[in-house]
């Protein structure tokens, strides 16, 4: 196991600094570690700019940050549904509009373990479009503002890439044949962490350094996800994890993402998350990634399938 920089405590957001004049762009913030995150950011001085589906849900979380933290935070939402390219793109070019400079993207928002398979408006199956295609689309057109802000982009995976299948099911992406819950949620966040470094090679090949991309996931933590998204069995099982040890709060579930989004001198290259039982809890910082996450063929293809599936040809 590798020794953490941080200490025995591991990362903690202690080490976050004042971030007045920062700017970071997250999406699903009106509950679980997203909102965790920007109560956080905003806690230090920072703006953050939400980017939800539910105008209601976000209208009610920015009551709920301001009577935690005042009226004076600098706060935004932006309607966006991950489940519709239409919507991201006009989330996005509404961000481009208002906001001139953003340190760090934070692709939070998450659907998991849908029991039978949906698909979105373009006609993905649900979870990898609103996880994988969603954000794919959401990075790109962001991507020169990020440039020109020498800025960050930070995805939320999940351990489950270690689940299910294990690489790209490219002959069958949506899932037709043998739909499995948690086939198709695992494949999505192993797509989410592929496209991360193989995103990192193609700022890299293109001499593009100034922006940087991490990988991050929550481990176990006691968020509202299964319970949006997941079946009653799944739920009844998670909500009898979430009075085990093995599970964690969400705002330690926040961690790893604002680590990614604010601490200097992080290696790229390494997964994060917590280092404890099974990854699922304990002390913030990089741990082992297995290698079918790098699989440098599969993430080049993953890529093109991308960029293909959803018309969004990234400027690098
Ligand atoms: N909790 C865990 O143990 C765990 C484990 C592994 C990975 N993760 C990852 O952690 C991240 C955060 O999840 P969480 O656990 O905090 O779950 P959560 O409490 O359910 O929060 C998910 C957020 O995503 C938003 N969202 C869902 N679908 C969306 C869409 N189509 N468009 C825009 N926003 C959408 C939700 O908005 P609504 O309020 O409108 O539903 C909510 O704000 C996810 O990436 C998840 O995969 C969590």
């Amino acid at each position: 196991m590798k020794k953490n920089k941080f200490g025995k405590l591991g990362w903690t957001p202690e080490r976050i600094g004042h971030l007045s004049g920062k700017t970071f762009v997250i999406t699903g913030t009106t509950s679980g570690t997203g909102f965790e995150a920007a109560q956080i950011l905003l806690s230090k001085g920072a703006k953050v700019v939400m980017l939800n589906r539910n105008l209601k849900k976000s209208e009610t979380t920015i009551n709920t940050l301001k009577q935690a933290l005042g009226d004076n935070i600098e706060v935004l939402n932006i309607r966006m549904d991950l489940a519709d390219q239409a919507s991201v793109r006009k989330a996005a070019a509404e961000v481009l509009e208002k906001v001139s400079h953003i340190d760090a993207l934070i692709c939070n928002a998450a659907i998991a373990q849908v029991p039978t398979q949906k698909r979105t408006v373009d006609g993905f199956e649900s979870q990898l479009g609103v996880n994988h295609y969603g954000h794919f689309t959401l990075q790109g057109m962001l991507f020169p503002r990020i440039e020109k802000s020498k800025g960050r982009i930070v995805t939320v995976g999940s351990m489950g890439y270690d689940m299910g299948l294990k690489t790209i099911k490219f002959d069958d992406m949506n899932w037709d044949k043998n739909y499995s819950a948690n086939g198709a949620y695992s494949q999505s966040k192993l797509a989410q962490i592929m496209s991360i470094y193989e995103l990192q090679d193609r700022l890299k090949n293109a001499g593009k350094t100034d922006v940087k991309a991490y990988a991050c996931h929550p481990g176990s933590s006691r968020t509202s996800l299964i319970a949006t998204s997941g079946s009653l069995m799944m739920r009844i099982i998670f909500g009898l994890m979430k009075l085990s040890p093995l599970t964690q709060s969400a705002e330690k579930g926040a961690y790893p993402q604002l680590m990614c989004a604010t601490e200097k001198d992080l290696d790229q290259s390494d997964f994060y998350g917590p280092t404890g039982r099974s990854n699922w809890v304990g002390p913030v910082g990089a741990h082992k990634l297995e290698p079918h996450a790098k699989d440098k063929a599969v993430a080049e293809r993953l890529w093109e399938v991308s960029e293909e599936a959803t018309g969004l040809t990234w400027n690098i």
